[in-house]
């Protein structure tokens, strides 16, 4: 289920994306590159110049802060990106995996970072993309036991 975040927790979040902001593209080049790395077969499913797809991963990160208040339609949503990830290649494996990763380089990217409450962030940011890709693997079961 995705997580209910409170009002200061909500703070924390959004606070550390202000400060993640500048750093996005490096942290979504880098997640493509480990991705490719570990799982070389899923380059193909991916246009040749990743500049588009890095944008769409940042823009999904900030829609979800944007809209964190408003669980039942976060659900709905990332239920409906798992959905349409079937045909990308997008595994549980690899959701597994990306929860991993992607929380990893979000701790290395606001670590620097003079945030208050740093530790209670990064677990925040955790909870955050594990409830997603929690989500779009839902969304995902239901479309291969549906069609
Ligand atoms: C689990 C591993 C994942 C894989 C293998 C994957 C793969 C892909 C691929 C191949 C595309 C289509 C690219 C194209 O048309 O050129 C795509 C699109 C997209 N991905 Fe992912 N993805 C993954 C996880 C995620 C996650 C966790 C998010 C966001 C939380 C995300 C957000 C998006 C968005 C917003 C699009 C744009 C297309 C749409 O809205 O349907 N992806 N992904």
């Amino acid at each position: 289920m995705f997580p209910t975040f409170s009002t200061n927790q909500i703070s924390l979040l959004r606070g550390s994306f202000v400060f993640l902001i500048p750093k996005l593209e490096t942290v979504t080049g880098q997640l493509y590159a480990r991705m490719f790395e570990a799982y070389p077969a899923v380059r193909a499913f991916f246009a040749d110049d990743l500049t588009e797809q890095q944008d769409k991963l940042v823009d999904t990160l900030a829609a979800l802060l944007d809209s964190i208040e408003n669980r039942e339609g976060a659900e709905k949503a990332l239920r409906e990106l798992g959905k349409r990830h079937v045909e990308f290649g997008a595994t549980t494996e690899l959701y597994q995996w990306l929860m991993v990763e992607l929380t990893e380089l979000i701790r290395v990217g606001i670590e620097g970072a003079n945030l208050p409450n740093l530790v209670e962030t990064i677990g925040l940011w955790k909870e955050l993309i594990e409830g997603a890709c929690q989500e779009m693997m839902i969304g995902a079961e239901s479309q291969s036991t549906t069609s």
